[in-house]
């Protein structure tokens, strides 16, 4: 989950591995260190806290190294602390290691080098890598690396800087991510191409169970067992602005207010107006298979779940396929006849996050169509499923996915439609279905011209302790992921649920100062949005309502009223979606609380 820049080139590595660090803070922030090689000694500084803090310490140290290592760290073994913060280093400060993962037998691995005269300095699991590659070094780096790993259990992407090697850097990855970046005469490699864009777009991505040896200019690929691996250099074609703030206070509002052009780059090229198609070219090779499945399973985790969640009832709506929708962490405990005929589309923003790694590997055993929907390109999970469709929504920096989710439900959208017009959906209904779609960038813009009425409402309940989320059909999948949002930026308790379930349980929460976020647009469900708004009203809570403009009925009924632009039903998450937000974001703000950094989280949970 942290983030890993490692550099070695003719140019002084320390700015060129802070500003990489900067790149990935969103990926943990809770502290982060650097480690460059000079002269064949190696400096270390470690910091708790920002990147601000670390380049801090450093002040304008003249290190003149041209390798070096860094990392930003989301701390899975002790505290976040100057010891505990990596990068790692031996007992003679030789040998240093940046992980990201965890390595799951590192007390044995403790115990016996701590037997053999080993000192250790951190409470870290990953401190037992410098230790153990320290006892295999005899003068080549790349072998000692080599060695030691064949003795770990567990997950990693590590880089690794030696004192005897300065030159070299080497990198492996098993279960966590990392590209190599290649300019002229210098080397890149990081967990995230996010932190190599500013400085080429030629990548090349390392797999699992392979290690690398870097040189200045040049890389060589290896698996564990010695085999040497071909791997071609690709071109990333990511927008860089897409990664900065742009005038915008966070990168929250800003991938807010990009959602209208990323639902537009998501539905581009694959609709055709005249038939009321859709067309997917990831998924054209594995078409046959897709068609004739005799059921679809979605999984994924957070904000994607939710998306998944929606996908179902859309697909179920414009198909016969009975669709099954499961939480990637629970879906490894249940028992399933994963056959040829049943497909499973793993939802996934980072294509890194270990719980789908674990089902998608499981699934494709089984022999199942895997198919992938991924906003990162060359991410695992696009690389390990049969077939799958990119998001295209550009980079994600805020680690509360906003952009990413209106992508994933307009692709699900496309899928109902492709899957729908080969079933029993009129011409007529896919004609409406492209309509709608096409409608929704410039609807998307309009609501939000909303923002500042949003804004107002969110300072009058920001100091309130817990919120409910209530919504049925559509707008259900929405209510979760509403509340979802007010959880991680805001730390307020926030709640989504079904709002039949209402009855069943929750309504004993509500009285005057307990207020329910209800998602209530004039659709098919509407009255009976209005029947559980009477009995929250009728127990004094405080109602914010989310309609459909001019609704005069529910202006009345409701305390506070965000309103949507007027839309076919199934297409009113797109709105609603925008009202939770920017509800979410100006209720942090007033909080102030750290929007693009919330609290214990990171943007992609590469631990399961
Ligand atoms: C979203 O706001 C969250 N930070 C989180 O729930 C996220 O959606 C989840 O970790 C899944 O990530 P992925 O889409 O990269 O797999
Ligand atoms: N398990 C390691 C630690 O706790 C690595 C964490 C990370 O990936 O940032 O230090």
């Amino acid at each position: 989950m942290c983030g890993i820049i490692c550099y070695l080139g003719d140019r002084p590595s320390l700015p060129i591995l802070l500003n990489g660090l900067r790149r990935l803070e969103y990926r943990g922030y809770d502290s982060s260190g650097v480690a460059v090689a000079v002269n064949e000694k190696i400096h270390c500084r470690k910091a708790v806290g920002k990147i601000s803090d670390l380049a801090g310490l450093l002040g304008d140290k003249p290190w003149t190294g041209w390798g070096g290592i860094a990392h930003t760290r989301w701390a899975t073994h002790g505290v976040p602390s100057p010891e505990n913060a990596h990068p790692h280093g031996d007992c003679r400060d030789r040998i240093f290691v940046v992980h990201n993962g965890i390595i799951e037998n590192y007390r044995q691995l403790r115990e016996e080098l701590r037997d053999k005269g080993h000192r250790f300095r951190s409470s870290t699991d990953s401190e037992v890598l410098a230790h153990l590659i320290e006892e295999y070094y005899r003068g080549d780096l790349e072998d000692a690396v080599n060695s030691a790993l064949q003795r770990v259990d567990g997950t990693y992407g590590i880089g690794v800087i030696s004192a005897g090697n300065p030159s070299q850097i080497v990198v492996a990855r098993l279960g966590s991510p990392l590209i190599l970046g290649i300019r002229d005469r210098e080397i890149f490699a990081a967990s995230d191409a996010a932190a190599l864009m500013s400085h080429t777009r030629e990548v090349a991505y390392l797999h699992d169970g392979e290690v690398a040896l870097l040189k200045p200019g040049s890389y060589r690929i290896r698996t564990l067992s010695g085999m040497p691996m071909n791997r071609s250099v690709q071109t990333l074609d990511w927008d860089m602005s897409s990664a900065e703030k742009r005038g915008y206070p966070h990168f929250m509002l800003k991938e807010v207010h990009e959602q209208p052009e990323v639902v537009g780059e998501a539905i581009r090229g694959r609709l055709i107006e005249a038939e009321g198609l859709a067309k997917l070219g990831g998924v054209e090779r594995v078409w046959s298979r897709l068609r004739n499945m005799r059921r679809l399973i979605i999984l994924a985790c957070g904000t994607s779940y939710y998306a998944g969640l929606l996908g179902r009832y859309v697909i179920e709506s414009c198909t016969n396929y009975p669709v099954d929708v499961d939480l990637a962490s629970e879906f490894q405990y249940r028992k399933l006849n994963l056959q040829a005929r049943t497909a499973v589309l793993a939802i996934s923003q980072s294509g890194e996050t270990a719980d789908i790694l674990a089902v998608v590997r499981e699934v494709k055993r089984r022999g199942a169509l895997s198919l992938g929907l991924v906003n990162v390109v060359g991410s695992t999970v696009a690389r390990l499923t049969d077939a799958g469709i990119y998001n295209h929504a550009g980079p994600e920096i805020s680690v509360a996915s906003t952009k990413v989710f209106v992508s994933q439900i307009a692709i699900l959208y496309l899928v109902g439609l492709l899957l729908g017009r080969h079933q029993q959906m009129s011409l007529s209904e896919g004609q409406e279905f492209v309509h709608e779609l096409r409608a929704l960038p410039g609807r998307m813009r309009s609501m939000l011209a909303r923002a500042p009425a949003i804004e107002e409402i969110a300072r009058r309940y920001a100091r309130h302790r817990n919120l409910l989320y209530l919504g049925r059909r559509f707008s259900y999948p929405v209510a979760m992921e509403g509340a979802l949002k007010m959880k991680e930026v805001s730390y307020l308790h926030a709640e989504g649920y079904a709002a039949g379930e209402m009855k069943h349980g929750p309504l004993a929460l509500v009285d005057e100062s307990f207020p329910t976020v209800c998602l209530a647009p004039r659709d098919s469900v509407y009255r009976k949005m209005i029947g559980n708004i009477q009995e929250i009203k009728s127990r004094k809570g405080p109602v914010i309502a989310v309609g459909t403009e001019g609704d005069t009925h529910l202006a009345e009924l409701a305390d506070d009223l965000i309103e949507i632009p007027q839309c076919g039903e199934m297409f009113t998450p797109f709105l609603s979606v925008i009202a939770l937000q920017l509800l979410a974001y100006y209720v942090a703000r007033e909080r102030g609380c750290d929007i693009d950094r919330p609290r214990n989280l990171a943007k992609s949970v590469t631990v399961q």
